[in-house]
């Protein structure tokens, strides 16, 4: 017989996890103590931005293998294997707060009807899983037998899908040989297929998780921080990071140099294991992630600060500031720890007027930010702007018309602070445009004045731009 499943939290990991689960073929629960959000799942509606989710989610539910209710008494009842998915927010001082895990655990255990196997794949600190064992067979009734795996979730944003359902690899922390020989049922082909298993213990298991986000935050501290020497030095750290990326051991991903990492995971997993593992006793072997944070925030920092000085200075700047982008990364409306709408924050502080347009995120960014303005489109928020702030790479805002929008907007500097757009049709259009750590040809006119006098080739076509 099938294995029947629940998902316990039904955010962004467990909808999704939901919907996977019910695409390999499974019978599918998922619990949330949230009724409007379970009300809405029921009824097929994703309530966040994911490509290609809705209408998996929507057909599994039509079909009656995924259901949606409240009440973990009714997953205790239903499912062998349930699948802990609530979140596991920062606490005060950046150690992950674990109270949904306990009370997800707390409502579902005593009621447990037969022998089972609970899954955790919330990001949790290294340790966890062995104090839950223990809550586990407080809880558990008399007679049953309760397994505890971790099998720890690398699903990007915006991909959901498609890493659900094709795993790069699948980690199973394990203490027993049925909990192994149940995951293996649950991960059948397709999602097993051609996909690398690593199966060891409770504590590596949560650590790899933690661990893999540390390290993608790094090597974006780590580009961002020879973007700062780039800039200095008159050096170019986009053509830095394509030659370092053609290293295979290096690789090309995760050297986007721009803004800096956000999100719900990366700034938030750092200051967790650093918290952690300074509670273990290990804090020195982490201190090097102390600068990793550092370096990211200083990313935001230096456009805010530029920005400042374009419009009078830091303590008297005025005026009007367009911004491009929301959301912490592109196909995505999560705007959780978001390095665009930090900025934005920070100019509206310092009294500047900011006004934002993102293609997904308008609603999640005014909930949590509604001292900004929020345009329907991206020339409504470049209206009478001063200077121009590109801080989410959506692909529309690479199609945007330089040349109409220096009509819409009264000043004419754009700062590029993801490194995705091609300056050439912004500088022909006559913006000052500018990046980070990147070399942009100084071909604005202003630009070009101040630049030796070297003939160069492409004084002939600047002779066509308007003079100063
Ligand atoms: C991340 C991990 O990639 C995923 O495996 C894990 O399960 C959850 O955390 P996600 O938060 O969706 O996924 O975003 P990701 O695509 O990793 O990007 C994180 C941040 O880094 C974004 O703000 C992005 O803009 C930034 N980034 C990424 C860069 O600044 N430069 C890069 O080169 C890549």
């Amino acid at each position: 017989m099938m294995l029947r499943i629940s998902v316990i939290g039904t955010g962004y990991l467990g909808a999704t996890h939901a919907a996977g689960m019910a695409e390999l073929g499974f019978e599918v629960l998922g619990v949330d103590n949230n009724p409007a959000k379970a009300a809405a799942l029921s009824a097929g509606q994703v309530p966040f931005h994911e490509p290609g989710l809705p209408e998996l989610l929507a057909g599994h539910v039509a079909g009656g293998r995924l259901r949606f209710g409240t009440s973990l008494i009714a997953a205790a009842e239903f499912a062998d294997v349930h699948f802990l998915c609530v979140g596991t927010p920062p606490g005060p001082n950046g150690a992950a707060d674990l109270s949904q895990l306990y009370a997800a655990l707390d409502g579902l255990v005593p009621h447990l009807t037969r022998n089972c196997l609970i899954v955790g794949k919330s990001t949790v600190p290294v340790g966890t899983a062995e104090a839950l064992t223990d809550r586990i067979a407080a809880l558990a009734p008399e007679g049953i037998s309760v397994d505890l795996a971790w099998n720890p979730e690398f699903l990007r944003e915006g991909h959901a899908v498609y890493d659900t359902l094709h795993p790069n690899r699948l980690v199973f922390g394990v203490t027993t040989p049925d909990a192994e020989w149940a995951l293996r049922q649950v991960y059948t082909t397709p999602i097993a297929a051609g996909s690398p298993v690593v199966i060891t213990n409770l504590p590596t298991a949560e650590l790899i998780k933690v661990s893999a986000n540390a390290f993608l935050a790094t090597k974006i501290s780590f580009i961002n921080a020879m973007a700062e020497l780039c800039d200095i030095a008159g050096a170019d750290v986009t053509l830095l990071a394509e030659a370092l990326g053609h290293d295979d051991r290096i690789g090309h991903k995760f050297l986007g140099a721009g803004l800096g990492y956000g999100g719900g995971c990366l700034p938030k997993d750092v200051r967790a294991l650093i918290a952690r593992a300074t509670e273990l006793g290990a804090g020195e072997s982490v201190d090097f992630l102390r600068d990793i944070d550092a370096v990211n925030l200083r990313r935001r920092e230096r456009v805010v600060r530029e920005t400042l000085d374009l419009l009078g200075g830091e303590n008297r700047a005025r005026g009007r500031v367009g911004v491009l982008g929301a959301a912490f990364k592109p196909l995505s409306d999560d705007v959780r720890d978001s390095p665009a709408l930090d900025v934005a924050r920070q100019l509206r502080a310092a009294g500047v007027e900011v006004t934002v347009f993102d293609p997904a995120a308008t609603v999640p960014a005014r909930a949590v930010a509604p001292q900004l303005v929020f345009a329907a489109t991206p020339a409504a928020a470049l209206h009478e702007a001063d200077v121009v702030l590109h801080l989410t790479e959506w692909r529309e805002f690479r199609e945007l018309d330089p040349v109409f929008l220096r009509t819409v907007a009264r000043g004419r500097t754009i700062i590029d602070a993801r490194n995705t757009l091609d300056p050439e049709p912004w500088l022909s259009a006559g913006w000052d445009f500018r990046a980070l750590g990147r070399l942009v040809e100084p071909r604005t006119p202003a630009a070009r004045l101040a630049a030796p006098a070297a003939p160069r080739r492409d004084q002939l076509l600047d002779a066509t731009l308007p003079q100063p």
